[in-house]
């Protein structure tokens, strides 16, 4: 509403402005017969620096074109740019190259018209080369226990409770929803940054009527830890991170190593009405069967003959692998 007052009024100012122009060239027919030269041609090429690109080389173009009308003030479609939070997910997402590139399906901004060539190729240049998980440089991004991180707790969670068969997997999902990794987490769940209350996905995990909760009966709502997970990464700006603690397999046990793997990652489709395959996994002594028959390792080591694990999720990590498979080697044991 903010932006449809405001351009109604820069409207009539240039309006009056032209009208202003006319009147004083009817004066001067000598100054309408000249065309104005290119009033802002795009800068050379040359002195485009992209040598070194990063945040600080991003700030100054969006506080030019786009602060004005997307501050903690005005914040025009309910986007507020200055929180670099806000910035990194709208990168992720595709949205910003979305927008600023005028592709199809995106609002084209600014509305005036696009950014000169230059701003056009720092900012795509910062999107396409930055990887947002890892400020520090590295792969090894210790886990902070007060973050809750995508890749970790969200994507396994979101994907053991979703995308099972005929729900939101990539086969015949429901409603055509599919929920099987950032980008389409994102986009379908339509996740606002920093508003767990404003995103589709968390509104409809905690409805209260039953038929219309997800995932829907007969299947269990998910708990008050899982809900408050996808709260607080929401909360964090719905980031496409991940953490990693370093492998400690020198003590493997089933409690410490393997339960959490398995409550993380299989648990969601392995319980319920219709678990996967009709394996459960709620508990030890059922996880013990399929380590016994030789159907865990060979699905989550992906060997030939069994069907890959977890499904429609990435292979489990090396050291996730060496922990289960130590487990079973020294006799899989409720310890
Ligand atoms: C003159 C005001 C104005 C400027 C300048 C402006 N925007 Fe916008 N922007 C808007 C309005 C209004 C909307 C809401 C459009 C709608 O919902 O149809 C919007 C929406 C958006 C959205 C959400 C788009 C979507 O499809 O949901 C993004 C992202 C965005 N702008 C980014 C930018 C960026 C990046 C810049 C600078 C390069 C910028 N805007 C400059 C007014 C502006
Ligand atoms: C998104 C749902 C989903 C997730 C997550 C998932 N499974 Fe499955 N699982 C299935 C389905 C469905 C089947 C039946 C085979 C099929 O239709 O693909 C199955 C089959 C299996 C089987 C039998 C495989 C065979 O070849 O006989 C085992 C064992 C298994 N899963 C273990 C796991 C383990 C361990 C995990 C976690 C690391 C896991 N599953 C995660 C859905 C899932």
């Amino acid at each position: 509403m903010v932006f449809r007052k405001l351009t109604l009024i820069s409207l009539l100012i240039l309006s009056f402005a032209t009208f202003l122009i006319i009147e004083s060239c009817k004066h001067d027919p000598g100054i309408m017969a000249t065309p104005d030269p290119d009033p802002d041609p795009d800068p050379d090429p040359q002195f485009c620096d992209t040598t070194s690109i990063s945040y600080t080389s991003i700030v100054p173009i969006l506080s030019a074109n786009c602060y004005g009308c997307h501050n903690d003030q005005t914040a025009n479609g309910g986007v507020n740019l200055k929180p670099y939070e806000t910035v990194v997910f709208l990168a992720q997402n595709g949205i910003l190259a979305g927008v600023i590139n005028h592709k199809q399906g995106y609002t084209p901004m600014p509305p005036a018209g696009k950014l000169n060539d230059c701003d056009l190729l720092i900012i795509n240049k910062w999107v396409n080369d930055t990887t947002f998980e890892d400020p520090g440089g590295g792969n090894d991004h210790p886990c902070d226990p007060d973050s809750v991180y995508f890749e970790n707790e969200i994507l396994p969670l979101i994907v053991s409770s979703c995308a099972t068969t005929d729900c939101h997997g990539t086969v015949n999902p429901q409603d055509d929803i599919i929920l099987v990794d950032y980008a389409s987490i994102i986009d379908n769940g339509k996740i606002m940054p920093d508003d767990p209350e404003g995103s589709k996905l968390f509104k409809v995990i905690n409805e209260d009527e039953p038929q219309d909760r997800m995932p829907p009966e007969p299947n269990e709502p998910l708990t008050a830890e899982q809900i408050n997970k996808l709260r607080i990464w929401i909360e964090q700006g719905a980031l496409n991170n991940s953490c990693d603690n370093g492998c400690d397999t020198t003590n493997v046990t089933y409690a410490e190593n393997v339960w959490p793997i398995i409550e993380g990652k299989c648990f969601g489709c392995h319980s319920g009405n219709n678990p996967g395959g009709n394996v459960f996994l709620r508990n030890y002594t059922e996880v013990v069967v399929v380590a016994n028959d030789g159907r865990l390792w060979g699905s989550v080591n992906h060997e030939a003959g069994f069907t890959a694990m977890p499904k429609n999720l990435p292979k489990l990590s090396e050291c996730e692998l060496a922990a289960i498979r130590i487990w079973i080697e020294e006799g899989a044991q409720d310890n």
